[in-house]
């Protein structure tokens, strides 16, 4: 099911605009290449913590993860939320979340929200789009690393289901899985139109 698939996500998400919780309106959709500049600008603006919390690093973020953030290879799918620009020139990238099929299955994730715009509900929104395209492209479960000081990331993962424990290898890690159960493969066939857009 999954060889030959077609992993881009705006097969199965269109732009949706959402309303944030002070107001204002940003549109979640699919990443494309050319959101490229835009997000390397998201990432070069962010402060420290979360630079750190997100790539594990203080310094500069390398061109190919950059890169991965919107283009996540063969197997994989990632999402922009855009806000427009004060000045009437070009979106912003606000958000970004991906995930990349590790194997088995298994879809291996990573979020992050432009500082300004934490704690409105993006990061938790996305992720659940996140859970949504892994299980409708067929995948088991769904993974990912995290700081086990990031307790934000932590909560909303918690809460959104996942089981979080910490990596007995490594204690600065926590590791999140959540198994989508039975649903597997068939899902995205099953799924009605405009499933995406209802939730
Ligand atoms: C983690 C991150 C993605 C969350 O996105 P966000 O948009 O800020 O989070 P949301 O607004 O969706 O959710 C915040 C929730 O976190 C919880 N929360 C907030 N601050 C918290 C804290 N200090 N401790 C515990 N829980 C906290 C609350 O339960 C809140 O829930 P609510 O929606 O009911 O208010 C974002 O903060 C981020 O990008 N951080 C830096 C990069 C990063 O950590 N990425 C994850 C790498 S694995």
């Amino acid at each position: 099911m999954e060889h030959g698939q077609d992993w881009r996500a705006s097969r199965l998400l269109g732009n949706e605009n959402w309303t944030l919780r002070r107001g204002e309106q940003v549109t979640l959709r699919a990443a494309q290449a050319e959101d490229g500049a835009a997000v390397r600008g998201m990432v070069e603006g962010l402060s420290r913590e979360s630079r750190y919390f997100r790539f594990l690093t203080g310094g500069r973020v390398a061109d190919e993860v950059v890169e991965a953030l919107v283009a996540p290879g063969a197997r994989g799918m990632a999402l922009v939320v855009t806000a427009p620009a004060a000045d009437g020139g070009a979106e912003a990238v606000v958000a970004n979340g991906q995930f990349v099929v590790t194997g088995h299955g298994t879809a291996e994730f990573a979020v992050v929200v432009a500082d300004a715009w934490q704690g409105q509900g993006l990061g938790r929104r996305v992720i659940g789009r996140l859970l949504q395209l892994a299980q409708a492209a067929g995948m088991r479960r769904m993974r990912g690393d995290v700081l086990s000081e990031n307790r934000r990331m932590l909560a909303i993962l918690r809460d959104l289901g996942f089981s979080c424990r910490r990596n007995p290898e490594d204690s600065f890690l926590h590791e999140a899985t959540l198994a989508f159960g039975t649903a597997g493969a068939d899902t995205v066939t099953r799924l009605p139109a405009g499933w995406f857009g209802a939730r």
